[in-house]
């Protein structure tokens, strides 16, 4: 590999302060995911009402023809703009992982968009003409809605769920194996599932500021109820997502890190405290629900909808495309050659910050380069923190065995020089950038030394053989 065939090269780089890259990305994805997956479930809902109101339930119609529907058509468009908002932020992030998936899935993404536009069409035609429709054709707009938005969470469900596990795919199987992978459909039913939860809640809030006696909104309660009941097959859904993770992912998330426990911990029980009150108060003992609980609930469920797309994100770590790709948007090929020319000999983009002297400089470079998209300097994640208590040889030994120091962080991608560089940067911040730091010039045992460290690290990440 040439140095200028360095992925480092291809693409500008982005500081985003201290906000971490993979923070960026995942803030915009936990609200998309949440109103895209609303609008699924509040489509299929509006459906059922449209059906209820026809056979003779009384203020269905008023039901799917108000409020209900504003909302629906508001999550779609905020959806819509989160989802080019997801666009903007990963080609910034992480380009080359979106530059491969569209090479793997062109036309499965093609396939998504033509559905995404269905649903579009489909739901701004029914906003703007369904009251002067006639039955059949409400009806049949409403089922067409609810499909096409449920049928672009298929296709992009596909292509989520490949690059936690592309099963076949990495043994040459082609699109469709990587398509039909094996979380594939764990996570579409599980979606699904979530899907008509927040619709049902999201109902339940709506009917509650209806103008309607008690005993009539309690009658539409019930029937929008019945649309949270899948929230009772969502803790098999999970065990079996979990069961098809690699093992070492599936590691991380009980008890292997930290962070990623509590937020398994966190989305299961928001999960359970949604479920158990749906099946046991709504379902089972047809309570009524008024509108504060419905908002707590609906509340909850975002809490364990962030909570899950985080733990899904991280426990790629430390790849975005599993075995394909580091976060880094090194390939693991790459790190073999990278340990040769060096993390940055390729990186033609000026720093942010003037640096004193050439080496601190570096080291800035090689953490945009290598860590960057899961830590800042003083921010999230924060590599300052994080080291304060290291002495410079533990920092030397730590970094050049970077895969070894935690399974869920790639390989350290760089030569001798770059960890040296890296650890002065490091000692530098941590004294809160003295003036006249000097970096003592590190001495050819040292690097003598880091060399060793990264060769018995190996270039393999740490699940792989060495
Ligand atoms: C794929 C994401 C990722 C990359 C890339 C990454 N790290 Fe990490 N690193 C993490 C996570 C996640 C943690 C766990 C933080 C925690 O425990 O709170 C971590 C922990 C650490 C720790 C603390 C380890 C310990 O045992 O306490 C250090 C030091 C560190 N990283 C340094 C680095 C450096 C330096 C780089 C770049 C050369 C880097 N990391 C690249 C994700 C990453």
């Amino acid at each position: 590999m040439s140095p200028i065939d360095s992925p480092i090269a291809h693409y500008p780089v982005n500081d985003f302060g201290p906000l971490m890259k993979g923070l960026v990305i995942g803030g915009v994805g936990i609200v998309h995911v949440f109103l895209a997956q609303f609008a699924i479930g509040g489509g299929m809902l509006m459906w059922y009402f449209e059906r209820l109101g026809q056979r003779g339930l009384p203020d269905a119609r008023t039901f799917v023809d108000g409020y209900f529907k504003v909302l629906v058509l508001v999550s779609f468009v905020v959806g819509a703009l989160t989802g080019v908002a997801m666009w903007f932020t990963t080609i910034q992030v992480g380009a080359r992982t979106i530059g491969l998936m569209i090479d793997e899935f062109h036309w499965l993404w093609a396939t998504e968009w033509v559905w995404f536009a269905v649903e579009i069409t489909a739901g701004y035609a029914f906003y703007r003409a369904g009251r002067r429709l006639g039955g059949r054709a409400r009806l049949r707009l409403l089922a067409l809605y609810a499909l096409a938005s449920w049928m672009s969470l298929f296709w992009i469900n596909g292509i989520l769920a490949w690059q936690l596990t592309p099963g076949r795919w990495l043994d040459g199987g082609g699109m469709w194996a990587g398509f039909f992978n094996p979380s594939f459909l764990p996570s579409l039913l599980f979606r699904t599932a979530v899907s008509t939860t927040l619709g049902a809640l999201a109902a339940c809030i709506v009917i509650n500021t209806m103008d309607l006696p008690r005993d009539r909104r309690a009658q539409l309660i019930r029937r929008a109820s019945r649309f949270a009941a899948p929230i009772a097959v969502m803790p098999v859904l999970a065990l079996w997502f979990a069961a098809v993770l690699p093992g070492d992912s599936r590691s991380w998330l009980l008890g292997g890190s930290m962070a990623m426990t509590m937020f398994v911990g966190v989305a299961a029980g928001a999960s359970l405290l949604v479920g158990g009150y749906v099946i046991a108060g709504l379902i089972v003992q047809r309570l009524y629900i008024n509108g504060a609980t419905a908002t707590l609930l609906l509340g909850l469920a975002f809490g364990a909808t962030a909570a899950g797309e985080f733990v899904r994100e991280g426990a790629r770590k430390p790849y975005t495309v599993r075995g394909v790709l580091y976060s880094t948007s090194i390939r693991p090929d790459e790190v073999a050659a990278l340990r040769r020319t060096g993390a940055t000999a390729a990186d033609p983009y000026p720093l942010r910050e003037r640096y004193p002297g050439e080496q601190l400089a570096r080291g800035a470079r090689v953490e945009r380069a290598l860590c960057d998209a899961c830590h800042t300097m003083r921010g999230a994640n924060a590599l300052v923190e994080l080291t304060r208590t290291w002495a410079d040889d533990q920092l030397r030994l730590n970094l050049a065995k970077l895969q070894r120091t935690k399974g869920f962080m790639p390989p350290f991608a760089g030569n001798a020089e770059d960890v040296e560089a890296l650890v002065q940067l490091l000692r530098w911040e941590r004294d809160d950038r003295p003036a006249g730091f000097a970096a003592p010039p590190a001495s050819p045992e040292t690097l003598a030394q880091i060399a060793r460290w990264l060769d018995e690290a190996g270039t393999a990440a740490a699940g792989e053989p060495r």
